[in-house]
């Protein structure tokens, strides 16, 4: 029986559209290929006839869609010499550093706002034995650290600052290029920074300018560093919508928010870095921005989690909850298909699910009468 090529992670499958070339030195754990789920039940359950998809980045080994980009990051940063890696951080982005640090053998450092990171994060971030900076502050007051002190001393920035982070995340929509074969309609991202839904819309179209679609000006996101620098293209595109938590909304007012605040705690950030370029990407996508409550994201997790077996933490669970709710309000219409990013593992954070979950635990004597009362009276 033939075998299947070993996968070896996003740089290697993609090397041709990232830039390395064949001396670079690869720091990879095997990222990307995720998959893309199609929902089977929550479309009945809203009553419309729509196409979900949901690409389920927390199946990434560090279980967040940061992988992505720190396998982009750390490679270049170890290729152009750096023996240290910083990031300010929710959660996510400093589990990624510390376990490709540790794996390419450089130090990371991670500011981390104190006590407002879940709990499975700061114990990726220790395990791989990252130097941990809890600061008595919030994110946007870490990442305005990380800038400065980055000027001062021997370390790579690798928030999505850093363009290559930006060049390995937008290789999910190639992923999903490859397997949809077209475009979906719409393609729905939780919103902190905006890094991810900037790469998504680059690799869209970079995508569909390698399949030939028509090519007018400048790619204006990449900085260069795309095959397709000289050449942004109109095609086979997702509208692209960027769904905020309410209490951290900074899209939505229209400014920089300055405490902000949500149950969803990747995505508490106030002064995203990507500002100029999301709003560019509403633009030329044709999509929009909205905001959902803490209620609303906690409802779409525990949704998904109860109807069809999938579990994310509340930060990715924003995508969905906003897609629902404008396929509910008709915005998006019925006939549509929609890929809602989940953007990280629900094991990341289980205080946050056990805190909301409904079902029934009981606690019984260790005896086989009280096991079949208990099935009888908790069957449904
Ligand atoms: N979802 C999750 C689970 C995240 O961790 C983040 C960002 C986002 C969505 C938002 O992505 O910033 O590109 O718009 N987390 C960063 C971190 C800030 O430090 O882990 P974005």
């Amino acid at each position: 029986m033939p075998f299947r090529s070993r996968y070896t992670g996003l740089i290697e499958a993609y090397r041709d559209r990232l830039p390395v070339n064949d001396d670079t030195r690869i720091i990879s754990l095997g990222e990307g290929n995720t998959p893309l789920i199609k929902l089977s039940n929550i479309p009945a359950h809203l009553g419309k006839k729509v196409d979900i998809y949901v690409k389920y980045e927390g199946l990434n080994p560090t279980g967040s869609f940061k992988d992505r980009g720190m396998t982009m990051a750390v490679t270049k940063a170890v290729e152009e010499g750096s023996e240290a890696i910083i990031c300010a951080s929710t959660g996510n982005t400093s589990a990624a550093a510390a376990a490709y640090a540790a794996r390419a053998g450089i130090t990371a450092f991670v500011l981390i706002p104190d006590g407002k990171i879940a709990l499975g994060k700061l114990a990726q971030a220790m395990m791989h034995g990252a130097v941990v900076i809890q600061i008595k502050g919030n994110f946007d007051d870490g990442m305005r650290l990380v800038k400065e002190v980055a000027d001062h001393a021997p370390v790579t920035i690798v928030n999505s600052i850093n363009p290559y982070r930006l060049q390995g995340q937008k290789t999910a929509a190639f992923e999903i290029m490859e397997e949809l074969g077209r475009a979906p309609d719409y393609h729905c991202l939780p919103v902190g920074n905006a890094g991810n839904i900037t790469a998504h819309w680059i690799g869209y179209c970079e995508y569909s300018s390698a399949s030939g679609d028509h090519v007018t000006g400048a790619c204006t996101f990449c900085d260069g560093h795309c095959r397709y620098a000289d050449g942004a293209i109109v095609g086979n595109r997702p509208r692209m919508l960027g769904y905020q938590a309410a209490g951290s909304a900074p899209f939505m007012r229209g400014e920089m928010v300055d405490n902000p605040d949500t149950v969803a705690t990747a995505i508490r950030i106030g002064h995203p870095q990507s500002w100029d370029m999301a709003w560019k990407v509403k633009e030329e996508s044709g999509g929009w921005f909205d905001e959902c409550t803490d209620e609303v994201i906690l409802a779409a997790q525990k949704l998904l989690a109860e109807k069809e077996g999938i579990f994310c933490e509340p930060a990715s669970a924003t995508s969905l909850a906003g897609a629902m709710m404008d396929i509910q309000s008709g915005k998006i219409p019925e006939g549509s298909s929609i890929v809602c990013t989940l953007t990280g593992h629900g094991l990341k954070d289980p205080d946050a699910a056990i805190k909301q979950s409904t079902s029934p635990m009981v606690t019984i004597d260790a005896d086989l009468e009280s096991v079949k009362r208990a099935i009888l009276d908790n069957m449904s």
